[in-house]
């Protein structure tokens, strides 16, 4: 009863869509346990590029079965677009089952996000706004609206009027008009008409597809670092990407869990604030760094942060979730680099910390990364098919990292074609 499990182990935006297609076709189903459209998955395939925010990447496979699971959020009005434009690359959605119990972004969701981050000020989360934060907190105060809800329209009704008066409450403290129940229901009807062929249970059909021994491949979204829990909290998305998300919020069972394959950068980025120890502090570099790897949100298009590999960040990635297998993604970016940094320690306080510490609150202080400098490597990286193919730097490299986080090496992405990994016996 083989489940995989694919997570971001640093900051999200590793390079999953890529690894996540190319592994999907040897498996039965494809589950999204959490986070919503705040993800984007980019897949490159004939040289067209797709981003994927809340479908399951297994969706571009023609016989992948595809779950949204009850820890997702969301956003009917971005599904529907993103299944529009899924159906016109040539792609179909017919394998797509969508929990009942997954919970709806809803307008005023969105609108609560980007208010709270804007009276923020320099205290912002810089979150990807939408709605991802206020939908969970609806969530867990259980006053949700789940899509069982959505595509019943007295249901959803119903729930609408049951919490109208927190809702307005809310619009109303962020400036904003309150609820015009009539509109919005109009609003969604042909919404409603449009996704409740998608409905359907997540947990039953994959358990029954394992019991038959078939492969099950779990697909989170952002990143260990991320993690409500054990991310750097405040800075940190509203659900659990890491490896025990998949249990809770895709319902299967920690006993089916063959691999857990951890995607990590050869380098570190995030989008948003927060601390980052790793970061480049040279501006010119960094911004130059920047261009040269495409380091730009899929989903926002916002600049992304760029620094070294956070080796601290990754042991505590691996530990958490604990990692089976690595896959490390844009090698060839540090190629022509004439040494390459290593994070192997934060100095907080006059004292070096050399595990991840649970109060993160630490590295939001002054912090100085303590640094093991390695040698680099030139030269296209792009036609190696094996490890043994590699510059000899960029092989010690790969190989420090996997002994330090303890882990092996699955796979190395060493561009953005589907063609471009070496794939390790
Ligand atoms: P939210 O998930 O939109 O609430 O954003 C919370 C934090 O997570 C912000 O720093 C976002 O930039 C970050 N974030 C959310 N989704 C992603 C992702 O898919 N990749 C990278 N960062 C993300």
């Amino acid at each position: 009863m083989p489940v995989t499990i694919v997570v971001g182990g640093q900051w999200g935006d590793e390079g999953k869509g890529k690894i996540v297609d190319a592994l999907s076709a040897g498996f039965r189903a494809v589950v999204r346990y959490q986070g919503g459209p705040n993800a984007g998955h980019t897949v490159v395939r004939d040289d067209r590029r797709l981003v994927l925010h809340q479908l399951p990447t297994g969706i571009l496979q023609a016989d992948v079965h595809c779950f949204l699971a009850p820890g997702v959020v969301l956003d009917p009005w971005a599904l529907r677009q993103e299944i529009d434009e899924l159906h016109s690359a040539g792609f179909n959605s017919e394998m797509l089952v969508i929990s009942p119990a997954c919970h709806v972004i809803m307008p005023w969701h969105r609108d609560l996000d980007g208010c709270q981050e804007d009276r923020a000020g320099g205290g912002a989360i810089g979150t990807t706004r939408r709605g991802i934060g206020p939908c969970y907190i609806d969530k867990t105060a259980r006053r949700g609206i789940r899509f069982a809800d959505f595509v019943d329209e007295e249901r959803l009704r119903h729930r609408i009027e049951a919490h109208r008066e927190s809702i307005d409450a809310q619009l109303m403290q962020a400036g904003k008009p309150v609820l015009d129940v009539e509109a919005l229901l109009e609003e969604c009807r042909p919404l409603m008409r449009e996704l409740i062929d998608y409905l359907g249970d997540s947990a039953r059909p994959v358990r029954n597809m394992l019991e038959a021994g078939e492969a099950v491949l779990m697909e989170g979204a952002q990143g260990t670092l991320l993690d409500v829990d054990w991310g750097t909290y405040p800075f940190v998305t509203s659900s659990n990407p890491l490896a025990g998300g998949a249990c809770t919020g895709g319902g299967v069972s920690p006993m089916t869990v063959e691999r857990v394959i951890g995607i990590f950068k050869t380098y570190q980025t995030r989008v948003g604030n927060g601390p980052f120890p790793s970061e480049f502090q040279d501006e010119a570099f960094h911004d130059e760094f920047r261009q040269r790897a495409g380091e730009f949100g899929a989903t926002t298009g916002r600049n992304r942060r760029c620094g070294w590999f956070d080796l601290v960040a990754a042991r505590h990635s691996a530990r958490i979730n604990g990692l089976t297998d690595l896959v490390f993604t844009k090698l060839d970016i540090l190629s022509g680099l004439p040494d390459i940094q290593v994070c192997v320690g934060y100095r907080v306080g006059g004292e070096v910390l050399e595990d991840f510490p649970e109060d993160s609150a630490l590295l939001e202080g002054p912090v100085e990364a303590v640094f093991r400098t390695l040698p680099g490597w030139e030269g296209d990286l792009s036609r190696a098919s094996s490890l043994e193919e590699l510059p000899k730097n960029a092989r010690a490299y790969l190989d420090f990292l996997s002994a330090e986080m303890g882990c092996r090496i699955g796979w190395v992405s060493t561009g953005p074609g589907s063609d471009q990994v070496i794939r390790c016996p």
